[in-house]
């Protein structure tokens, strides 16, 4: 099958290649010249584990292929794919301009049959807009053509984006004609060999809401923790052992049960925004979400509390503090939203001293954010001569450290951990501070 994708960030490079990988002949487009200049020199404008292979492979094989041309691609692509991003506007609402731009080049292009597919995660009735914006072109240039319009937003997750879209746990797809069935059914069916029944046929609308609903939920699960984790604390109970108790009923599951600094990325905080607006402009309570945004929103400005609170009347001025993760979660170097940035933000504005490391979203975060932070080579060399670490985001490497090393770097050993890595008991054996979130040493009754 002959298919365009037009955006080439996360999703779309990842949706571009994973087609490109099933035999498909892909053209993926952005109008950023400088990711389609890097991907023609065989390069990654992003980091996604495996996605350089399967890149790499797919152009050698001649089945994927770059462009900056919106009009190549809609010549090229019986389905057409709309990858582009969604961020949330100033009124929290998802912006959809790139989306409808796109709609209004493929309209100048079109010369005869496509299907068209919004894969960026759009709000309800904004796929009916795509088609509107495409007739409306289509008409001014006295043309009448067939096409068909389709939503199949993406569920996929940074960090294991590959094998999410390789093997989906469902396909949803909203389609409100019977010709664009049988052809989506054709083109998903490889990657559901063993299971037909992952592709979900729903109205547009339905689809549409899908996927705000499932990151509403997601996001629901992690503030909901994370109010479970401040009554822990105000408690003395634990939030893993919580944690542990409710996820082994089958009816919770144990998945995004995990108290912290709170969600990020580029997803989440805009979508669960996006959902709120969507309720208000239709006069729709949305208690439930709004809540999940006011806790998460208060996650990593308690982190900065908790330090204040620690250091007390002697404050964080002249103080150095190691930031271990900058991504706003492990394996991608998406910086979107990452409570990384508050954080350091926050500790910065005490008067503190920032010295950070990430495996790999140091520089997508200091172009980002550009704040005044040193960088460091390695996790170790981050904690040279610090007066605590601040560990934010849970990359591997962080989670078995040796902690003999780390006492004898830090001025100080005393560690806030935002992602509860490792065991309170253990830590405090070792003569270290140890901070996180939602638990305490093990008090135990000696006399019992
Ligand atoms: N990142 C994720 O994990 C994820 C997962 C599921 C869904 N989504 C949704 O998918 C969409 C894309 O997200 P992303 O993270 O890939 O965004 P991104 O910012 O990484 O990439 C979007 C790309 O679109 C390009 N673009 C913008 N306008 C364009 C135009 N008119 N023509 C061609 N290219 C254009 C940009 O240059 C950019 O490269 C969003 O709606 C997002 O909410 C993202």
């Amino acid at each position: 099958m002959r298919i365009s994708v037009i955006g080439t960030g996360y999703v779309g490079l990842v949706t571009g290649a994973c087609f490109a990988h099933m035999g498909n002949n892909v053209l993926c487009v952005d109008v950023d010249r400088e990711k389609i200049d890097l991907l023609g020199q065989g390069r990654l404008p992003l980091y996604e584990p495996g996605l350089k292979e399967l890149v790499d492979r797919n152009v050698n094989e001649g089945r994927l292929s770059f462009s900056d041309s919106t009009s190549e691609a809609v010549r090229a692509g019986e389905f057409i794919f709309i990858a582009v991003g969604t961020p949330m506007d100033e009124e929290g609402s998802a912006d959809v301009q790139h989306v409808l731009d796109v709609a209004r080049r493929i309209g100048e292009a079109l010369d005869g049959y496509r299907i068209i597919i919004t894969k960026s995660t759009v709000p309800v009735g904004t796929t009916k807009k795509v088609k509107a914006t495409v007739k409306e072109v289509l008409k001014k240039r006295g043309l009448d053509l067939t096409f068909d319009v389709v939503s199949n937003p993406e569920f996929l997750k940074e960090g294991k984006a590959i094998s999410d879209f390789l093997n989906p746990d469902r396909i949803v797809i909203g389609i409100d004609c019977p010709n664009a069935r049988e052809r989506m059914q054709a083109l998903y069916d490889p990657f559901c060999r063993t299971d037909e029944k992952r592709i979900l046929f729903m109205d547009v609308a339905s689809a549409e809401l899908t996927k705000y609903a499932a990151n509403a939920m997601l996001a629901t699960r992690i503030s909901f923790m994370n109010e479970m984790a401040a009554i822990c604390e105000a408690t003395g109970a634990n939030v893993d052992h919580v944690r542990a108790g409710i996820g082994s009923d089958s009816r919770i599951g144990r998945r995004f049960l995990f108290a912290g600094v709170g969600y990020g990325g580029s997803c989440f905080p805009k979508d669960v925004r996006a959902l709120i607006k969507t309720a208000q402009t239709l006069g729709v309570s949305s208690r439930v979400i709004a809540a999940v945004d006011a806790v998460n929103q208060q996650q990593p400005r308690q982190m900065v509390s908790k330090i204040k609170d620690h250091y007390g009347r002697g404050g964080l001025a002249g103080k150095t503090f190691a930031v271990w993760g900058l991504s706003f979660k492990p394996e991608t170097d998406d910086v979107r939203e990452s409570p990384a940035a508050q954080i350091i933000d926050g500790l910065l504005k005490e008067g503190a001293k920032i010295r950070a490391y990430d495996p790999v979203a140091k520089e997508p975060f200091d172009r980002m954010y550009a704040l005044p932070v040193e960088y460091a080579q390695d996790m170790y060399s981050c904690l040279e001569g610090v007066d605590a670490m601040v560990l934010i985001t849970e990359w591997h490497q962080f989670r078995r450290p040796d902690f003999v090393r780390m006492k004898q770097l830090m001025v100080k050993p005393v560690i806030f951990d935002g992602r509860n890595q490792f065991d309170p008991d253990y830590l405090l054996e070792r003569g270290f501070t140890y901070i996180s979130i939602g638990r305490a040493p093990v008090n135990w009754d000696r006399n019992c």
